[in-house]
């Protein structure tokens, strides 16, 4: 397919990720299916999305019509049936290749012969998931950052069947939604994440082993590195549990000690503490 077809996106997985991106391809033009099982996840992506939207409004970033447009071009739904029409699906659903590979392989069934499906994993071999389809050669990784809307960057990964085509399309797709791409081959946790975790992982032991405070931790690589934030308090906005599942495809796929999850990670996936998004994780914010 060429890039220039692509006129309707799928994403589903409304969370933190599926809601940014749904918001940037609908403020970017593309009509967009915003699909989660949960209504309540959905509720929480409408409400996210139309606040977000209402402050680029506000803040003159985009016109009050281009808002509207926007918000117009959404359409939310609990029925995976009602992204047949999308020509790219961009899948933002929980890291774990089982229930990944469930779900490519149902949308194999219900979209059209020439959508691509992409995926937003942080860490899961893009070849494996292409093989819950019959079309390996459409399936690709598509990894936003978060924020979706505010970060800069796309990683490209390309499983051992992807197109060239599909690639072309998708690097397109990204630069029309302002993205700079960075193309990685489909080794876990491709370029991003790593290199990122391990240091995630290693702020963790420094606070495990009784190193320094969470406080310190953060400040040191705040102002010492400048870093937006802090490793510890960035795992909390990434999710507690998506980190310690990336952690294990690297540790799994790597087959090196290095990567193991650092126990006090494991401790507050285990208690629950998942993060911002759960108003705990390693700090309260309740
Ligand atoms: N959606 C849309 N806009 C958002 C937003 C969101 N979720 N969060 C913040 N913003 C906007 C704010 O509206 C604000 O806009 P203006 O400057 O126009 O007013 C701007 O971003 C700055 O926000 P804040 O002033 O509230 O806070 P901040 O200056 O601390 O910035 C941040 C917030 C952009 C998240 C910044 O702290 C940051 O860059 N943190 C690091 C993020 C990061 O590293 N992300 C990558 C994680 S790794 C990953 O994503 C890969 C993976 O697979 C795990
Ligand atoms: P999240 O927990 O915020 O949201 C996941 C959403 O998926 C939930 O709303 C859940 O109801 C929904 N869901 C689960 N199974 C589903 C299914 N079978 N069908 C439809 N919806 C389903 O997670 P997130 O942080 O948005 O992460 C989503 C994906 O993006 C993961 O693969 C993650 O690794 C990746 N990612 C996350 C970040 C991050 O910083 N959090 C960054 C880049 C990529």
């Amino acid at each position: 397919m060429a890039s220039a077809a692509v006129e309707v996106i799928g994403v589903v997985g409304g969370g933190q990720m599926g809601s940014g991106i749904a918001q940037l391809a609908a403020v970017a033009g593309f009509d967009v299916w915003l699909h989660d099982t949960e209504p309540s996840a959905l509720q929480r992506a409408q409400k996210s999305i139309v606040d977000s939207i209402r402050r680029l409004v506000s803040k003159g970033q985009i016109s009050q019509f281009a808002g509207t447009s926007s918000l117009n071009r959404l359409r939310y739904t609990s029925n995976l049936e009602d992204l047949r029409t999308s020509d790219v699906i961009i899948e933002a659903i929980v890291e774990s290749e089982v229930v990944k590979k469930k779900l490519f392989s149902e949308l194999d069934k219900i979209v059209k012969e020439s959508t691509i499906l992409a995926s937003n994993t942080s860490s899961i071999s893009i070849t494996r998931l292409a093989s819950s389809t019959s079309r390996p050669s459409k399936v690709v990784g598509m990894h936003f950052m978060n924020p979706p809307p505010i970060m800069k960057l796309v990683e490209i990964v390309r499983g051992a069947d992807t197109s060239d085509e599909v690639f072309m399309t998708i690097k397109t797709l990204a630069e029309r939604l302002g993205k700079t791409v960075i193309c990685s081959q489909d080794f876990p946790g491709f370029i991003v994440n790593r290199i990122l975790m391990p240091m995630i992982n290693e702020a963790f032991y420094a606070l495990y082993t009784g190193v320094a405070t969470k406080e310190d931790i953060d400040t040191g690589m705040k102002l010492g590195t400048n870093h937006p934030m802090g490793p510890l308090r960035l795992a909390d906005f990434i999710g507690l549990d998506v980190c310690l599942s990336i952690l294990k495809v690297l540790y799994e796929g790597l087959g090196d000690s290095k990567y193991s999850p650092c126990p006090l990670l494991v401790r507050y996936v285990d208690a629950g503490r998942l993060g911002r998004k759960r108003g705990i994780g390693v700090y309260n914010y309740q």
